[in-house]
């Protein structure tokens, strides 16, 4: 049996490349090998035990052919099983179950590790928030894809005589929308003088928080012409389809069009000596690279996809201990809940006066002001918080504000307080409002309820009830979809930003 020096992997979720470094990859890398000579040997069933009575979750809201069966082909080489969904068709999450309900039935079912594949960035993390049992990220949206990136870096290794320093990586397709791709360059970073080339339409550029983060961890990025500039500058070509389902404003036609040139060709092969790469699958229809391809010596992706197999084996071997088993609790850490997206306010004494020099008390003993809301949302707000039918009492106005001669809305209501679920739908008709609590004529208590500003954030969906949660690493980021925070609020000053960055937890 493998005796490793130490076990970094055991029981812990797999939600993003940033949670492992690059010793978890070598000792990852060096644990895929083992289990692919065993894979190709005489001695293949040598771990067949290893995982016996040890049961996999399958949660694929997202279709998958490949990261859901070398999951199951994992799982019982190990000797394990597994169960699970494969589209939500049948199960109650089309009776609107949360992600969160859904997750606790599954822990309830003692499963021993879930594996989660789901449409929404950060999803995923907060199911391994909610989780008893270990969570692993089979891809959230357009966020992550860990697995494969550790499978993609694994091929890449193997390829490169088995190192990843001063690797030049070539990337094309859709950089903009994919989520291997931001897992893979950021696995990447982990280790020294990588370049990456890339070349692309500007609809499917790389993103510009990626282009940074990767910078900042020291990786050369560089945007080149043409696919050839690209093969001439590297080794490897990481080539990844359109990702039409999260594609919005451009027609099919219209997508065709933009990646028309730069599809791989063997006429643009005809010098290159690497290895073409893919997480697959490839859109045929498209054919971001050409039939043709699969034939040639450079096509390395189907080694690839196999590789996925031995690296899940790894993965799976290494995270769970021989013996264990998670006790279901049926009770909620009420921590999970807690959020930390209020910027808490000064408060001046007999309330603030308005730009028209109103007070926004005035009219209210106790209850609620909204300020700072999109010009004439307020009365949007008052509706979808059906305040008026609640037999609540609201003034609504639109002021002209500010030096800069927009009009903004308040709302002023005698409801006193307001739920997480209502503030954010606020936030969403409205960005981010101001909310000052009124007591006696005065303002009692301000804040500013901050929303993260990705749109295809878990924490922006209502249903869901994610707490939205920050952190700082140099920058105020979502603590589910890890994306950099801009406040949309425009009342919020550098100083109070600085001063709540300071207050948030770090993670490095
Ligand atoms: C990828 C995915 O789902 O992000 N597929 C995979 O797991 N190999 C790539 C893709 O769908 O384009």
């Amino acid at each position: 049996m493998l005796i490793l020096m130490e076990n970094r992997f055991i029981d812990r979720d797999v939600i993003s490349i940033n949670d492992f470094n690059r010793d978890d990859f070598l000792a990852l890398f060096k644990c895929a090998e083992m289990m692919r000579d065993h894979e190709k040997s005489e001695n293949r069933h040598l771990f067949s035990g290893r995982l016996k009575r040890r049961r996999l979750a399958e949660l694929f809201y997202e279709p998958s052919t490949r990261t859901r069966t070398s999951f199951n082909t994992a799982i019982t080489e190990l000797g394990g099983c597994s169960d699970g969904f494969s589209g939500i068709e049948g199960t109650s999450v089309v009776k609107q179950e949360s992600i969160r309900d859904t997750i606790l039935m599954y822990n309830a079912n003692h499963f021993d590790v879930l594996v989660m594949r789901h449409p929404l960035d950060g999803s995923v993390q907060w199911a391994a928030d909610v989780s008893d049992v270990p969570v692993i990220n089979g891809g959230d949206g357009m966020n992550e894809h860990p697995t494969q990136a550790m499978l993609d870096a694994f091929t890449l290794h193997i390829l490169n005589d088995n190192r990843l320093d001063g690797i030049r990586v070539g990337l094309g397709g859709d950089l903009m929308h994919g989520r291997t791709i931001r897992s893979l360059s950021q696995a990447l970073a982990l280790f020294d003088n990588v370049s990456i080339f890339w070349a692309a339409d500007d609809f499917f550029k790389m993103p510009g928080d990626l282009e940074r983060l990767l910078i900042n961890r020291g990786v050369k990025v560089e945007r080149l012409d043409t696919p050839e500039d690209v093969l001439e500058n590297c080794g490897f070509y990481y080539m990844t389809r359109p990702q039409t389902e999260r594609i919005v404003g451009k027609s099919a036609q219209e997508v065709r069009e933009l990646l028309q040139r730069y599809r791989i060709t063997p006429e643009r092969l005809e010098r290159f000596k690497g290895k073409i790469l893919h997480p697959l699958p490839i859109n045929s229809q498209l054919a971001e690279i050409d039939n043709l391809v699969y034939y040639m010596g450079c096509q390395g992706f189907l080694e690839q996809a196999e590789n996925g197999i031995f690296v899940r084996k790894a993965l799976l071997y290494l995270m769970m201990p021989e013996e264990g088993y998670t006790l279901f609790r049926g009770v909620l850490n009420p921590e999970i809940n807690r959020s930390n997206n209020r910027i808490f306010r000064e408060v001046n004494e007999g309330g603030r006066k308005d730009g028209n020099g109103e007070k926004i008390v005035r009219n209210i003993e106790d209850g609620l002001v909204l300020d700072h809301l999109k010009p004439a949302s307020a009365e949007e707000i008052a509706r979808e918080l059906m305040l008026v039918e609640g037999g609540y009492s609201c003034i609504t106005a639109s002021v002209a504000g500010g030096g800069e001669g927009k009009a903004k809305s308040f709302l002023k209501t005698n409801l006193h307080g307001l739920s997480e679920r209502e503030l954010k739908r606020i936030a969403l008709i409205s960005g981010e409002p101001t909310v000052n609590l009124i007591r006696n004529g005065g303002v009692a208590e301000k804040f500013v309820y901050l929303l993260c500003g990705n749109d295809n954030c878990v924490t922006r969906v209502v249903k869901e009830d994610v707490p939205g949660k920050f952190y700082y690493d140099g920058e105020i980021r979502c603590g589910y979809c890890r994306r950099p925070y801009a406040p949309e609020n425009r009342k919020i000053s550098g100083g109070e930003l600085n001063r709540y960055a300071g207050s948030l937890p770090r993670r490095g």
